[in-house]
């Protein structure tokens, strides 16, 4: 049996491969290992070029996913599939460097650890390897934010290169998120105060071949479970993504409104219907991109009817807020505290009706 399993989830990774594997062969040599490749049905041919590494190589093994997709949820099938009693959580694309494994194994063999990570941001580290600076501007934001919140004491708790016990991860994948890159932030948080964690710097290198798949909906998922772990009980996610997006909204209408009105080229009540059918039509197309991603319509009649319904949904919201608003005036006589309730009740009607008619299915 391995002594330690390589986890390489991969995403068009087909070239950076082949190297990828002969440098883990070098830096491993005089332990066991095997190395799994979880592949996400590469368009490049990863896992062709994966199972050609498996025919020569009786260490190396693939799992081609099909339908599936998510760095997090690639590496928890990964470490499902070993008997190895360690795993190595690795990039593919050669960022990381194998040769760090056997130091980082040894301290989970001497018992000084039993989650070791190769930190960017440790002294010795080195994050030279961002594409860019905002890039590593966005790595420390996203790490002094996952600090925070988690009150993980890592100098690199978004590192995607860690060692760690297999039985602890996988007695904890049923709750752990398949969603986005943050799997390791997720086994921290998960198990807080009960691992003890060791970090050895590492010296974040160039992508070899292709490019990074972290892009804008992954940094925005990350945000959005950070916040639903935290705060999601709290006020529910979507409902608080609905109600930025309506806060959005009445900037676009103040500006559609300064836009058209001062100058008198319309009448108020034209430029403030003007106003009010852009805010609409601004906050139905930012929450079917963001609030509703998941469940977004796509083909023109869907979102052509999706439009009109949520149109509809925001008239009955505003009559609630008018009449609530007015009804709270005339009873209490307090202008702020009646327009605040309208605002509140308002958007809670909106985002029922919109919940329920226009994304829900
Ligand atoms: N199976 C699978 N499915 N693999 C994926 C997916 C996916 O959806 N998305 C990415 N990968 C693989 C890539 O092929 C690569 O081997 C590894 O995961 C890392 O992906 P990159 O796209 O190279 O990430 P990065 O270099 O931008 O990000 C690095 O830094 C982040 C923190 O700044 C990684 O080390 C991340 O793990 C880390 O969180
Ligand atoms: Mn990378």
């Amino acid at each position: 049996m391995p002594e330690i399993a390589v986890i390489l989830p991969t995403l068009n990774e087909r070239e950076n491969l082949a190297p990828m594997i002969a440098r883990i062969e070098a830096a491993l040599a005089g332990i066991d290992w095997e190395a799994i490749v979880v592949d996400d049905d590469s368009p490049d041919g990863t896992a062709d070029e994966a199972r050609m590494l498996a025919r020569t190589n009786r260490r190396v093994s693939v799992i081609h996913r099909v339908g599936r997709r998510g760095l997090a949820s690639a590496v928890i099938e990964g470490v499902c599939a070993t008997a190895a009693p360690v795993i190595a959580v690795m990039d593919a694309d050669h960022q990381h460097d194998p040769a760090l494994i056997p130091q980082m194994l040894e301290k989970l063999r001497v018992g000084e650890a039993d989650l070791v990570v190769a930190s960017r941001f440790a002294e010795g580290g080195s994050a030279q390897g961002l594409s860019s600076a905002n890039r590593e501007r966005g790595s420390r934001i996203a790490n002094r934010l996952a600090r925070m919140l988690t009150g993980v004491e890592l100098t690199d708790p978004m590192s995607g290169y860690f060692v760690i016990g297999t039985e602890r991860v996988r007695a904890l994948a049923p709750r752990l998120s398949g969603i986005g890159f943050k799997i390791l932030l997720d086994i921290l948080s998960l198990s807080r105060g009960q691992l003890r964690v060791a970090e050895v710097p590492m010296q974040f290198g160039q992508r070899l071949a292709g490019e990074s798949k972290l892009d804008r909906a992954v940094a925005f998922e990350f945000l959005a479970g950070l916040y639903e772990r935290y705060f999601g009980r709290i006020i529910p996610t979507r409902f608080a993504m609905f109600a930025t997006v309506g806060g959005a909204g009445v900037l676009v209408h103040l500006a559609v409104l300064s836009m058209l009105y001062p100058g008198m080229t319309a009448t108020f009540w034209k430029a403030q219907a003007i106003a009010t059918f852009s805010a609409m039509s601004f906050n139905f197309w930012l929450n079917n991109w963001l609030t509703y991603r998941d469940k977004r319509l796509r083909t023109l009649p869907a979102f052509v009817r999706g439009w009109a319904l949520f149109c509809a949904a925001c008239s009955v919201g505003a009559l609630a807020n008018v009449g609530l608003a007015s009804l709270i005036e005339a009873l209490v006589g307090h202008w702020l505290l009646a327009a605040i309730a309208g605002i509140v009740v308002g958007s809670v009607w909106n985002y029922a009706l919109s919940n329920r008619f226009v994304w829900g299915r």
